[in-house]
């Protein structure tokens, strides 16, 4: 399946994608996650980007767009993927309807997991991530059996720069802005499925896996 997961900072995307993956047998990519692994490897896209992600504005369109249509081209992707942080403006939704049409193919659906902004900020200051594999966990919500190690790798936790609380306020700010509008995007192309994700991880998965299997059907 090729899937969107559309949803403000802190929504659950991280979080949901990789047991939608495992199940879907699909890859996993994040636009974040790729650029945060550029930006530590210190390679030219990790320069250009950086200044953009420390203070929660969005990376320009033209970067973003090269960088996830290249890993969509990668032959695992070719089974399915789940994209994850991408695409986040009307621009970009655009560039992966085009580029899909050119292969013949398109999106299955686009999961949109609707959180409120108050609880955005509660699980992004409480969110640690492992500096290894990027499992997602959170102090209260989600805690590793070893409080600053990865349950699944034994890697070492860490708490991302961009979730200070000022940082988060502007990113919510610039996802209401540019973001949002690919909502109603997605639901006169008849591909959204919206997904309440103000209850628990688990609750949330199961929604999601409930709504896919209707989706598959038609
Ligand atoms: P990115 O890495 O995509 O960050 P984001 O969109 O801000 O989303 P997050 O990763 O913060 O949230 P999430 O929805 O994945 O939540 P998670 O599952 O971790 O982007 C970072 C930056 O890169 C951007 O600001 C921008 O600069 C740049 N960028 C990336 N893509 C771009 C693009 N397309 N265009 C331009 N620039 C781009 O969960 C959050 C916390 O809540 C965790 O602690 C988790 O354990 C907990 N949690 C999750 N679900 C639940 C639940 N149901 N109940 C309780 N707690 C929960
Ligand atoms: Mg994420
Ligand atoms: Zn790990």
């Amino acid at each position: 399946m090729r899937l969107v997961l559309l949803g403000a900072p802190g929504a659950g995307k991280g979080t949901q994608a990789e047991p939608m993956s495992r199940e879907l047998g699909a890859v996993h990519i994040s636009s974040g996650d790729l650029f945060r692994e550029a930006v530590r490897q210190g390679t030219e896209l990790g320069r250009q980007v950086k200044s953009y992600i420390d203070r929660g504005a969005l990376v320009p369109d033209e970067i973003t767009v090269r960088m996830v249509m290249e890993r969509i081209s990668a032959p695992d992707a070719s089974k399915g993927f789940i994209l994850d942080g991408f695409p986040r403006t009307l621009e970009q939704a655009r560039a992966l309807d085009a580029a899909l049409a050119q292969h013949g193919i398109s999106l299955d659906g686009v999961v949109y997991i609707n959180v409120s902004p108050e609880e955005l900020q509660r699980r992004l200051g409480g969110r640690w991530i492992c500096r290894r594999c990027q499992a997602v966990y959170h102090e209260v919500y989600s805690p590793p059996k070893i409080s600053g190690r990865c349950d699944r790798c034994g890697g070492e936790l860490y708490q991302r720069e961009d979730d200070k609380a000022q940082t988060v306020k502007k990113r919510i700010d610039v996802y209401s802005r540019e973001t949002a509008p690919l909502i109603a995007y997605y639901r006169e192309a008849d591909k959204l499925i919206e997904i309440d994700g103000e209850q628990d991880i688990d609750r949330v998965r199961r929604d999601i896996t409930a709504a896919l299997k209707n989706c598959k059907r038609t």
